[in-house]
């Protein structure tokens, strides 16, 4: 057993275990108190279920095991409610536990379940993907969809742990484990340049899960998160930097009525985020051409196409992570130093956006200038007061 135990503070502190062979760490997890434990998985994820639930088993705990439907079909409040009726059948008390093995899908839903059943009861999550065990397992952020919208409804629930045993990602379709990968990039843009430097080191490596340098960059991009929510559990200020990418990200997967995977908007919405920021007068021309280069390495897109821009300025408006009417976008004031910024000049904006609209023709100069007519936009930190509304350009459309 190889394994990493990664603490995340805050007010309810637990703790990440991440390595191979480590499932035997579940019933410490779950603690003395339970009796019963109800384990939520997908359908077709019973087979990596099975050695958990047997763990669990032979720790003397009664364990009942619910399936629900696969991926986001998962994180309906419909499907909540059916383990609500199966959970009182269970007769789970407050004392009990709930297991949520599964992509980012069932985690969020296993989360969303455990933080409303009798106001809330122990869960441990057991991510499967690359992106639920860097990203969706840890932070206690919990959700159902509605029509409406993506993660609309939802609660902060840290897990009582998080077992991330990154033997059960070999069964994962390599295009999935790409996919988790925009999310281990953008942590080494925002954070950890050696993530970074690693993946540059063996670009195909970092492709699979046997890759060389897996456990660790796993882990570096773990350790950043537990780092930002620690800090900040409920986003009201730092956690916010994790949003890199995410802005335009959440766009394209609105247009994409998301048939896209979540990695692959990201990657775009990255590479648009380091467009904005050397527009803005921040971030040097090479900054954004490493975003390309580590991107495309790892078989990541980054061009969305040309469809009209109105249309992905407008989602990226309704984003549930823009504050009021205002747009923040996270952007690189430097490599390694994310900031929000508010409310952009629509031109630089647009001109960011015609840089990833369709495939860059070779030997095109960048720009350097900001299209506000500003080298430099001026930032905010963290905390700090909300700054005047920025004047609109003419013709916003
Ligand atoms: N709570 C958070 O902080 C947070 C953060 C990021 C994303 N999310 C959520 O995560 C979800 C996306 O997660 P995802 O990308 O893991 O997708 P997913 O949960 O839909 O899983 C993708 C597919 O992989 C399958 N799968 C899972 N593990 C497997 C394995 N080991 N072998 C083979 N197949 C396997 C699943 O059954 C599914 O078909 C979204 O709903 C998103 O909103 C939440």
């Amino acid at each position: 057993m190889t394994a990493a135990r990664i603490p995340v503070g805050g007010p309810s502190p637990y703790e990440v275990v991440v390595g191979t062979g480590v499932l035997g760490e579940l019933p410490a997890m779950i603690g003395g108190a339970a009796r019963t434990v109800v384990v939520i998985r997908p359908e077709g994820l019973a087979g990596i279920a099975r050695p958990a639930c047997e763990v669990l088993a032979a720790a003397g705990y009664a364990v009942r095991e619910e399936e629900i439907p696969d991926g986001e079909a998962a994180k309906d409040i419909s499907v909540a409610a059916g383990l609500w009726s199966r959970l009182a059948s269970h007769r789970v008390t407050r004392s009990d536990a709930i297991v949520g093995i599964g992509g980012g899908a069932a985690t969020d839903l296993a989360g969303f379940t455990a933080a409303t059943w009798l106001r809330g009861v122990r869960v441990v999550l057991v991510p499967t993907t690359l992106l639920a065990v860097v990203d969706a397992a840890i932070g206690g952020k919990t959700a159902v969809n509605i029509p409406e919208g993506k993660n609309l409804v939802g609660v902060f629930h840290p897990p009582a742990g998080v077992l991330a045993d990154l033997s059960v990602l070999g069964s994962l379709p390599r295009a999935e484990y790409v996919s988790g990968l925009a999310e281990v990039i953008k942590t080494g843009f925002i954070a950890d340049p050696v993530i970074l430097d690693l993946i540059e080191a063996d670009p195909r490596g970092a492709t699979a899960p046997g890759g060389r340098h897996a456990l660790e960059l796993v882990e570096r991009t773990i350790r950043v998160k537990a780092q930002v929510v620690s800090a900040d559990l409920r986003e009201n200020g730092r956690r916010e930097i994790l949003n890199y990418g995410h802005t335009l990200g959440h766009a394209i997967e609105r247009r994409e009525g998301y048939r896209i995977r979540h990695g692959e908007a990201v990657a775009v919405g990255m590479v648009y985020a380091a467009e904005v920021s050397r527009l803005a007068g921040l971030l040097a021309p090479e900054a954004v051409r490493r975003h390309r280069e580590v991107i495309s390495a790892v078989g990541l897109p980054v061009t969305c196409g040309s469809g009209p821009w109105h249309a992905l300025r407008e989602a990226m408006a309704v984003d549930k992570k823009a504050r009021g009417a205002r747009l923040r976008l996270i952007v690189l004031e430097k490599a390694g130093s994310p900031v929000p910024l508010e409310d952009p000049p629509e031109g630089l904006l647009a001109a960011a956006f015609a840089e990833v609209a369709g495939p860059q023709p070779p030997g095109r100069a960048p720009r350097q200038r900001c299209p506000g007519g500003e080298d430099r936009l001026p930032l905010r930190p963290f905390g700090a007061p909300p700054a005047r509304p920025a004047k609109r350009p003419r013709g916003r459309p």
